[in-house]
């Protein structure tokens, strides 16, 4: 039973003949048109494609963001649902307009997938769960939602609702404190104590209020040489740690070993090496049959600990072509989980949507 779970509302009648036309093409761009849709979906195609085994059940969109890879996956997919989970109203009240042609065949629910993805497993029988991790280019471009380099607040929160901004870490954590998440986050090596020394020093005559003057701070410090604005890291760093972004990774890696939807695939997009890293260790701790000590003589295990296998060993990355139409895709890399073993019902062929 899903507590809180916010519904769309049902299929209208008329469904059918609109669909039938978004699938000629003739509605979907019109429609495209209309709601101005602000994010372009990164490896599209291999991400549907990754789902080619799932046949019916429902998929769990854990960053629904936009509703791209949603739409691209009720588009393939006629016999199953979404369940998006995202933790930006924004967001979710967009593809309450833009996915409404598929009533019953999508579900939404607000929140961080780290602390929603549990019960959504125990409530859908679910054959497919697929994140998008970061932020979506509509967070980014909006100046007041305080991502960009040049905006008037500082802010970064992927849910406004949440206590604590980019503002309060700026202003409000010690030298330490910055210095180890720009260290960790930003990976500023040695530069990261003498940014923390800055800001820290700049605040105390007045609170550092707007993105444009962290930027500015940054580039005082790190300089402007390279092609990427030198500030991209600094801003990573302080996105990570104010929407705990790689905790929240963890703790839905977590629950994904805790529950072992059996029969399911696992699609992850990360974005940057830190979060890459978290997904490759699991899949991989996930692959192993042998769970004895690497200095054993000899198997003691029984051998058999595996919940299932890479799709590939290598992630599956942005083709020229994708990164010259959509650069937010250069460091994109998808890589995919089948679990074949576990606890739970076989959900890959159950016909249960
Ligand atoms: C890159 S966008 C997803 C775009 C989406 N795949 C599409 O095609 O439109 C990432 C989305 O995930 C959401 N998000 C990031 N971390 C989250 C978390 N821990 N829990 C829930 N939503 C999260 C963000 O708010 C953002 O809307």
């Amino acid at each position: 039973m899903l507590i809180n779970m916010d519904f769309s509302s049902p299929l209208s009648a008329f469904l059918g003949i609109i669909a039938s036309k978004v699938k000629s093409g003739c509605c979907l761009e019109s429609r495209e048109n209309e709601l101005n849709i602000p994010h372009i979906p990164v490896l599209a195609e291999e991400t549907v494609g990754s789902f080619s085994g799932v046949r019916n059940g429902w998929i769990v969109d854990c960053t629904i963001g936009y509703g791209g890879h949603t739409e691209a996956l009720l588009e393939r997919y006629p016999e199953i649902g979404v369940v998006g989970i995202d933790r930006d109203a924004e967001a979710i009240s967009f593809c309450r307009r833009r996915l409404e042609r598929y009533g019953e065949r999508v579900k939404f629910v607000r929140g961080s997938f780290a602390s929603r993805v549990g019960e959504v497993l125990d409530s859908f029988p679910i054959s497919g769960i697929l994140a998008d991790f970061g932020v979506s280019s509509l967070q980014l471009d909006k100046r007041e939602r305080g991502f960009s380099f040049d905006s008037d607040t500082l802010d970064m929160r992927m849910d406004s609702d949440s206590g604590f901004s980019a503002y309060d870490l700026v202003n409000g954590y010690g030298v330490e404190k910055l210095e180890r998440i720009f260290r960790e986050y930003g990976e500023l090596g040695n530069r990261s104590a003498r940014l923390a020394e800055k800001i820290v020093e700049a605040r105390s005559s007045s609170p550092i209020g707007s993105a444009r003057r962290l930027s500015e701070i940054s580039i005082e410090v790190l300089g402007t040489r390279g092609r990427i604005h030198p500030a991209t890291l600094v801003f990573q760093a302080i996105r990570i740690e104010v929407n705990d972004e790689l905790g929240e990774i963890e703790s839905l890696l977590d629950t994904l070993e805790r529950k072992r939807p059996y029969g399911a695939t696992v699609s992850l997009i990360t974005f940057h090496s830190l979060e890459d890293r978290l997904v490759k260790r699991r899949f991989s701790k996930w692959s192993k049959g042998c769970i004895c000590h690497r200095d054993a003589m000899r198997c003691t295990c029984g051998g058999d600990h595996s919940l299932g296998r890479p799709a590939s060993r290598k992630p599956v990355t942005a083709s020229a072509k994708e990164i010259s139409d959509n650069p937010r895709s250069r460091s994109a890399k998808l890589r995919t989980f089948h679990f074949s073993k576990g606890v739970g019902p076989d959900v890959s062929d159950t016909g249960s949507r």
